[in-house]
């Protein structure tokens, strides 16, 4: 049996839904992959829940949140004012869960914990997109001197395969062109105004009550999330270092019912693309809302589910569609990237 002890920094949507899934899943990942997972400690805004090196009751502390409670309040084990920097340092673990909201002014809190955790020689598997966006090469290069592997499904479209898809099964081939429904708000708002006539501030509503956007939605509608995510598998694929200054990026806010019945009529459907392209040996990168024939093999990708298309050297086209955005998903998501890592390691 392998042991793997666990800290999680951040307990929103996506940290609560995958405390669940590992407590729901034990025994199960202790069946199929001899995989033991322990969550040593929790750390949130207001400070942390931890046990003193024992793996914390998951059981107990979702019982509490769930009637309204917060992590620091847990009796006994609660510790208000411990930040996730001090959880990392004072506890032992072996991965840093990292699914605090994606901040893009200077990627924190979730830099200071990759960073804090990588010293420490932690593994990381993040759902956060702001620290890998901004300090992208800073993060990689200081993994490596460590000897510590960054996996980030959660973070590149989570229950969509995009990089296991483009690492493993595309190995040995050359990317010629990515582009990717990559963001599950987006599509879901733009299938309701087309399906259900439906306005959008309604739907973008909704998608905020399946919670699947951003904790701030301007994040998904004005296309950054999609670049987000766009940045990251181009980087990640195509050996890049893009930033975000160096992607074209148009959202949906400035899309209309008119504009999604011209398109209809004309036999074709709005979605929006995140596109990596090719054009005399320089790769370019764009998002923006596009008129798809129905014959696209992104235009029948509906309500929150995406898509990627990866057109390659030897392979082709290559499409991969589903993965619905959901907590459980991002959550999904994460477990798989620690099997991975784990079963890769041993
Ligand atoms: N807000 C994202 C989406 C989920 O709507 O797909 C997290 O990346």
């Amino acid at each position: 049996m392998i042991t793997k002890r666990l800290i999680l920094c951040g307990f929103g949507n996506v940290g609560r839904a995958f405390a669940n899934l590992i407590h729901e899943r034990r025994n199960d990942l202790k069946k199929r992959y001899g995989l033991s997972l322990e969550l040593v400690a929790i750390a949130d805004i207001d400070g942390a829940v931890h046990c003193n090196n024992e793996p914390i009751p998951i059981d107990t502390i979702m019982a509490h949140v769930e009637k309204g409670g917060t992590v620091e309040t847990m009796e006994k084990i609660g510790r208000p004012g411990m930040s996730g920097i001090d959880a990392l340092t004072r506890i032992e673990a072996d991965v840093l869960i990292e699914a605090t909201p994606t901040n893009l002014r200077d990627g924190e809190p979730g830099r200071s914990h990759i960073m804090t955790a990588l010293d420490k020689g932690l593994n990381i598997v993040t759902a956060n997109k702001g620290p890998l966006v901004l300090y992208y090469k800073e993060i990689l290069d200081l993994a490596k001197t460590k000897g510590c592997r960054i996996s980030m499904s959660a973070a590149t479209a989570a229950a969509l395969p995009t990089l296991d898809v483009g690492r493993l099964c595309l190995a040995g081939a050359d990317i010629l062109s990515i582009e990717g429904i990559l963001n599950g708000t987006t599509n879901y708002i733009l299938t309701r105004m087309r399906e259900e006539k439906c306005t959008y501030d309604t739907a973008l509503k909704e998608a905020q009550e399946m919670g699947i956007a951003e904790t701030d939605p301007t994040l998904d509608v004005e296309g950054y999330d999609t670049r987000n995510k766009l940045v990251l598998i181009t980087n990640s694929l195509m050996d890049q270092t893009f930033g975000l200054g160096d992607v074209e990026v148009k959202g949906i806010t400035g899309v209309r019912l008119d504009d999604i019945d011209e398109a209809s009529k004309k036999g074709k459907v709005l979605k929006l693309v995140g596109t990596a392209s090719i054009s005399d040996g320089q790769i370019s990168l764009k998002v923006e809302p596009k008129a798809l024939e129905m014959e696209h093999p992104l235009a029948t990708v509906n309500y929150s589910e995406k898509g990627i298309s990866y057109l390659t050297d030897t392979m082709g086209q290559v499409t991969v569609t589903g993965g619905k955005s959901s907590p459980v998903g991002a959550a999904a998501a994460l477990l798989k990237d620690l099997i991975h890592l784990t079963l890769m390691a041993s």
